[in-house]
């Protein structure tokens, strides 16, 4: 069973076929810069050009960087503002031609962790967060995503976590990695009172250099290192449009639960 997925970035969009029994790559990755003005008409035709590329005719699993409630998109924190209130779903399916699903890009790449990554058979409570322009929350309880939550915006000190602590700032602000860490210890402290989580899986960009700062990192749950680095969003968006539970009560809601059968070519069946 196969789907593209495409993990929609500040900086990139990414796509590729995705093999959804082993959660690898089918194809090459595509990658296209994400225009410096990001609004949904400059972003679509990119959307649609990975379609072309990878001659790809069936469901399209596809990430966005904010809230997507039910297919339209509440807020844009690091893209272009006018994609708040946009049906993303209406959107991409006029753009390619194939059906498609949206979701937030860290509950991707938590759901592509979570079976094919570092929460593979993981129970209890599992949170995803993703480090990178922004941050990234995907919250799990025995595998099952809570959708869109939204921890980068926990207030800490006063500010947006993600305005402390994103990857980003630690550039941004020339931070060392320990003076980093002393910040995402701040938040992941918040997150343990909150949540009192089983397991931390540490994602976005950072995680390719998690032996950098990981030795700084306090917690009292296990904390544990992305393994799908910048495959995660790919594979977690191919996975969503693909699962045939989800796919079904968000078709019912668009008033077609047949869509996957419809449309799905006859190797992704
Ligand atoms: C957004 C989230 C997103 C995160 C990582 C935050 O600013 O509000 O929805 O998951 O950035 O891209």
């Amino acid at each position: 069973m196969q789907a593209l997925g495409i993990d929609i970035g500040g900086s990139g969009v990414k796509g590729a076929i995705v093999d959804l029994e082993r959660g690898t790559l089918l194809s090459e990755r595509i990658r296209y810069d994400t225009p410096a003005e990001s609004y949904p008409d400059a972003v679509a035709p990119l959307v649609a050009q990975i379609v072309a590329d990878c001659a790809w005719r069936g469901p399209v699993g596809i990430t966005f960087p904010g809230i997507v409630y039910h297919g339209v998109v509440q807020t844009a924190a690091n893209v272009d503002k006018r994609w708040t209130n946009v049906d993303a779903v209406k959107l991409f399916e006029r753009a390619t031609g194939c059906p498609v699903r949206v979701l937030n890009d860290a509950d991707a790449a938590g759901v592509a962790e979570m079976t094919f990554g570092a929460g593979r058979n993981q129970t209890g409570v599992t949170i995803m967060l993703t480090f990178g322009t922004g941050i990234g929350s995907a919250v799990f309880l025995d595998g099952k995503l809570l959708p869109n939550t939204e921890f980068g915006h926990l207030p800490i000190r006063g500010k947006d976590a993600e305005h402390r602590a994103a990857a980003r700032i630690r550039k941004e602000e020339n931070l060392s990695w320990e003076q980093w860490a002393e910040r995402v210890n701040e938040f992941l402290a918040a997150m343990e009172f909150f949540f009192s989580p089983d397991v931390f899986i540490v994602g976005g960009g950072v995680s390719k250099k998690y032996d950098k700062f990981m030795h700084f990192l306090k917690t009292r749950a296990r904390i544990v290192p992305a393994q799908l680095l910048n495959e995660a969003g790919i594979i977690g968006a191919a996975m969503y449009v693909a699962d045939l539970s989800t796919a079904q009560s968000q078709g019912a809601a668009h008033g077609d639960a047949d869509w996957v059968a419809a449309v799905a070519p006859d190797d992704a069946e």
